[in-house]
């Protein structure tokens, strides 16, 4: 079995930090979202992983996991380029699985279970494909599915205006060769896509047989700031205390806490877990849970919680930083003797400020 890994699309919806890279490589606990989905395969035995491309700044993903060794995997890139589609992603890809059955998974999906259970006996069943499905509140922003009383798939439509349940698709299928003709007899959507779901569909209008799990543990599409935050808190969830770095005197350190090599914590600092704090830091002040701060980084007499600080970053702030996602090389001063009183910002394009 192989698996793919779309990693392609704009990421429009976390500008401004898919300005300068793909959203998968954003650090949730600082890792990369997209280090989460090659885990999971790697721990479903599959080790031939195709990483599929887009046109936004593809060379970082390559710098990012090189020939995927470091990670125990073997990884092939397939260009993908413009995003048509989660279909034509798959389509790309169809020279690098050939005959074999396949793992697709997004790239910018985390699944707290793993895949390991969704993968046994897949490829000695009669399934075409096999789908993950969670109950959601708002199944509007995904793919649908429509299920009868014996629990099969009897009908899938992507982002529903009405939709007929709320189990939502997870964005981690796997296929069979004959999903590559599905999808060459599906047409784009009302958004100019060709759409996995429909090519789903188009299996179950061919009497092929689509299969469903339900996942119970906690499952995140990481496509917005807010989810991002979520993802984090429920990795960090997961944390194990480990500290590298020097902790000085009257520091308390409360709950599970990771601190990387070189960081220092500064006298008189609070640190409350789960919390993660990378290489070369100099903290002083308070970090609170469900806090990550990549490497780097300077806090400066002052407070943050349940926030991301991607890393190389300098915070000083009289105000606590709270639900925050912070890009790299973010700055955060305040100037107590500045004249006129007033607030004097550099912000991206599509930044977010709440004061
Ligand atoms: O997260 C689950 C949802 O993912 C499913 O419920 C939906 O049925 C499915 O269509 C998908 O919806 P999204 O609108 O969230 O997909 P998004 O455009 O965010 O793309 C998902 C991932 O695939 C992301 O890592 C970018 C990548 N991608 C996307 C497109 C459209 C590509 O690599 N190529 C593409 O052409």
């Amino acid at each position: 079995m192989k698996g793919i890994i779309l990693s392609g699309g704009h990421g429009t919806r976390l500008r401004p930090l898919t300005h300068t890279g793909p959203k998968q490589l954003i650090p949730i606990a600082n890792k990369p979202v997209i280090y989460y989905a090659i885990d999971d395969l790697r721990q479903a035995g599959i080790t031939d992983i195709g990483i599929i491309l887009g046109t936004n700044m593809p060379n970082k993903i390559k710098d990012a996991l090189g020939d995927g060794s470091e990670l125990g995997v073997n990884i092939t890139y397939i260009m993908q380029g413009e995003p048509k589609g989660l279909a034509h992603a798959a389509k790309t890809a169809q020279d690098f699985v050939g005959d074999e059955s396949f793992v697709m998974y997004l790239g910018d999906n985390i699944l707290k279970s793993g895949i390991q259970e969704f993968v046994e006996g897949f490829d000695d069943s009669d399934f075409s494909a096999r789908i993950l499905l969670q109950a959601v509140e708002d199944p509007r922003q995904f793919g649908v599915a429509e299920v009868n009383e014996k629990e099969e798939v009897i009908r899938l439509v992507e982002k529903p205006e009405h939709p007929k349940s709320n189990l939502a698709l997870v964005g981690i299928y796997l296929f069979k060769e004959n999903i590559f003709c599905a999808i060459d007899k599906i047409k784009p959507s009302w958004r100019d896509e060709l759409e996995i779901t429909d090519a789903i569909q188009q299996l179950i209008d061919d009497d092929l047989n689509v299969d469903s799990f339900i996942v119970e543990g906690w499952w995140k599409d990481t496509g917005k700031p807010e989810d991002v935050l979520d993802a984090n808190q429920l990795i960090l969830e997961t944390l194990k205390t480990d500290i590298k770095g020097k902790i000085e005197d009257n520091v308390k350190i409360k709950g599970r806490v990771q601190i990387g090599e070189n960081t220092v914590i500064k006298e008189g600092s609070v640190i409350k877990g789960p919390c993660i704090i990378g290489e070369n830091c100099e903290i002083k002040g308070y970090v609170g849970p469900y806090t990550s701060i990549g490497d780097n980084t300077q806090l400066i007499e002052s407070e943050i919680d349940s926030s991301i600080v991607i890393g190389n970053s300098v915070i000083q702030s009289d105000k606590r930083i709270t639900e925050s996602l912070l890009g790299l090389n973010s700055k955060i001063v305040t100037d107590k003797d500045t004249y006129p009183k007033g607030r004097s910002l550099v912000m991206g394009e599509n930044s977010v400020i709440k004061l």
